[in-house]
């Protein structure tokens, strides 16, 4: 049997407007989606991941053709029979870059189980190839962050070569609350929907993705100074363009708003949007606490961790 892991992760700058080249910030969290693969007589998937409601069904097909484009990625045969069951403590929320961390955990399965000895560079592109099933056009900033973990800068390279991949470096590990408003969103068609209203609509949109490149730059530099009042601030500011792009929601609103009344530093949606998640940057146990606190009571699931505990 072959075993593999990849982790979640949230996006503190850039997500969407990362697609179109601009850079963004992530950040992996210390949760995992875990894969374990056998050979065997015909396709048998057993996702025993907790998930929003709905959460498979609504990814299964996309499931299905992430895994046939990954066994093609590898050069092997797409309908090939194999016994995968999936799990981890990472949950099937949108916007925690689940499918990216199932397809890294799924294809290292793959390479121990087939003797492939895969490096990680081929996993991650294997995985980015999987992607594509759930994100039709995805940047690569989710399978680059489940792969190796870390905080990293990451810029697309429009003309499909190589990414710019930097390591950034924390001063020290930051609490922060991921909330989940409950709806699994549509990677796909978010993605598409900002990319048309951005063709349809450059006069709005043009100056919005200067000001989304303006955000990553000055927020690289306030995690390096470890200013994080000012990162917050910045997140906050990343959130209204979002709003504006037309990828927030109601509830992540509601979410983003609650933390920011119990003090959290910034807040904002993370990944795609239109349900999902959000994160809450509240550094130091206390804040961490309070704003878990608000969304228990509200009755949200929430995650409370830290970036940049797992580095690569
Ligand atoms: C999803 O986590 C992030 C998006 O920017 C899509 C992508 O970058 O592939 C919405």
């Amino acid at each position: 049997m072959g075993k593999g892991s990849g982790y979640g992760k949230v996006i503190l700058f850039g997500e969407h407007f990362v697609v179109h080249g601009v850079p963004g910030i992530v950040s992996a969290i210390d949760s995992s989606t875990d894969a374990e693969v056998k050979k065997a007589s015909k396709l048998t998937i057993r996702d025993e991941r907790k998930t929003a409601k709905g959460y498979s069904e609504e990814k299964r097909l996309q499931q299905i053709e992430s895994i046939e484009r990954m066994l093609k990625a590898m050069d092997l045969d797409p309908k090939m029979p194999l016994d995968i069951w999936i799990g981890g403590s990472l949950p099937g929320f949108s916007g925690l870059g689940a499918s990216a961390a199932s397809s890294v955990a799924i294809a290292r399965a793959i390479s121990e189980e087939l003797n492939l000895n895969l490096s990680n560079e081929k996993i991650n592109s294997v995985a980015y190839e999987g992607e594509k099933a759930y994100a039709g056009n995805p940047s690569g900033i989710d399978n680059t962050a489940a792969t190796y973990g870390g905080v990293m800068w990451f810029k697309k390279n429009p003309a499909g070569g190589q990414d710019l991949v930097e390591k950034i470096h924390l001063k020290r590990p930051v609490e922060i609350v991921i909330g989940s408003t409950g709806k699994v969103a549509n990677t796909k068609a978010m993605v598409e929907g900002v990319a048309e209203r951005k063709k349809a609509n450059p006069a709005k949109y043009d100056p919005l993705f200067k000001q989304a490149e303006s955000l990553a730059v000055a927020g690289r530099k306030a995690i390096e100074a470890g200013d994080l009042k000012k990162v917050g601030d910045l997140m906050n500011e990343n959130h209204r363009i979002l709003q504006e792009i037309g990828v927030s929601s109601k509830e992540l609103d509601l979410l983003v708003d609650m933390a920011r009344k119990q003090g959290a530093f910034g807040a904002k949606l993370t990944g795609g949007g239109g349900g999902g998640c959000m994160v809450a940057l509240t550094p130091g146990k206390d804040l961490q606490g309070k704003v878990a606190s608000a969304f228990k009571t509200a009755g949200y699931e929430f995650i409370a961790t830290k970036i940049g505990v797992v580095t690569y």
